[in-house]
């Protein structure tokens, strides 16, 4: 049985002739029914709905998830919260999040929706994609990332229309819809012979963006947040910034990472924190996989004091910070 407040918006939409409401309450019932594994009744109701005549409206038809194959790909999430290393705020703003999402039938039941548009915006290895990856396991729905290559068309026109049919095919279920390095679309605005249509497929990018429905939660995340136009950043209901790696952050994916794995540096966490200064929390965990990995062909043998020591000579090499490129 279907929630009852869906049930009465949909009527109630439906019989005021608010085709927008109509819409959004019919979608948030068949992605209810996604989510619960009622895949037949779900397409139905989807395949009714696309069928629905629809004049005058502005809102693009159903698509079809084979028409939009190739657009995303999908992935089960796995990582936790656990797992991260967050600047207290943010945790706390993730966490509000996945509440909003866990416990949305009372919001509903007061007429408000929990938020869905988030940018994530920090430097190389900060942990962007993994928060994104993460919010998808915590709320328990899919991780839909947008591959712009199959979505930016080489003819006019061409990418407009991949984008409608990215957006009705999402629509109607609950996931995470992720766009990785969002500059790389809204940077090419100026970068372009054809900056008139590039504009005009990226406001079309952030109106479809506002018309999707809650359970579609869109995550952005960047490396150059400045890059982005004002219009981007308005959208964005929660905003959060992944900073560089901290000392007592490395010091804590450290430990964490230890515990996780088994593994030990037969060193402290702080000394390899202090060595390893320059390095990304990516980097950093590449680095306890090389320890690890050096450990497991050592065998019985391995000194892990030795083995440590040995490859933060090799890390010394790279721990040298990168020519900034970003000036
Ligand atoms: N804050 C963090 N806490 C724990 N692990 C992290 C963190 N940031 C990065 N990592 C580890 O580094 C790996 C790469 O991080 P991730 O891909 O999320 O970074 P990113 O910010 O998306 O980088 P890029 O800008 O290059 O896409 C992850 O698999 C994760 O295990
Ligand atoms: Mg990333």
């Amino acid at each position: 049985m279907a929630r009852s407040d869906l049930l009465l918006a949909l009527v109630q939409s439906g019989a005021g002739g608010d085709e927008l409401a109509f819409r959004r309450a019919a979608e948030a019932l068949i992605a209810e029914e996604n989510a619960k594994k009622h895949g037949i009744l779900a397409s139905q109701l989807a395949d009714a709905l696309t069928r629905r005549k629809n004049p005058g409206s502005s809102v693009s038809p159903l698509s079809r998830p084979q028409e939009s194959a190739g657009l995303y790909y999908e992935t089960e999430p796995t990582r936790r919260m656990t797992e991260l290393v967050l600047p207290t705020a943010v945790r706390q703003a993730t966490t509000d999040l996945i509440e909003e999402h866990h416990r949305r039938d009372l919001l509903r039941s007061h007429g408000i929706e929990p938020r869905h548009r988030i940018l994530l915006e920090g430097p190389p290895g900060s942990g962007k994609t993994t928060l994104a990856e993460t919010i998808a396991t915590e709320i328990a729905v899919p991780l839909l990332t947008v591959r712009y290559e199959a979505l930016i068309g080489s003819f006019l026109g061409e990418t407009a229309s991949r984008l409608d049919v990215l957006f009705s095919a999402v629509r109607i279920r609950p996931c995470v819809l992720f766009f990785d390095e969002f500059d790389a679309v809204a940077k090419e605005r100026g970068d372009t012979h054809e900056t008139g249509e590039i504009k005009r497929v990226v406001s079309s990018l952030l109106v479809q963006i506002d018309r999707l429905p809650s359970h579609v939660i869109v995550i952005a995340a960047t490396n150059h947040a400045e890059l982005l136009d004002r219009a981007v950043w308005r959208r964005m209901q929660i905003r959060l910034s992944l900073p560089k790696a901290t000392r007592a952050g490395k010091i804590e994916l450290l430990r964490s990472w230890s515990a996780r794995t088994g593994v030990t540096f037969g060193k402290s966490e702080r000394s390899i924190a202090d060595r390893l200064r320059h390095v990304s929390y990516a980097e950093l965990e590449d680095f306890a996989e090389d320890v690890q990995r050096r450990q497991i062909l050592d065998g019985f043998d391995a000194d892990p004091s030795a083995v440590t020591e040995r490859l933060l000579k090799v890390w010394a090499n790279r721990a040298k910070p990168m020519p900034d490129l970003d000036g």
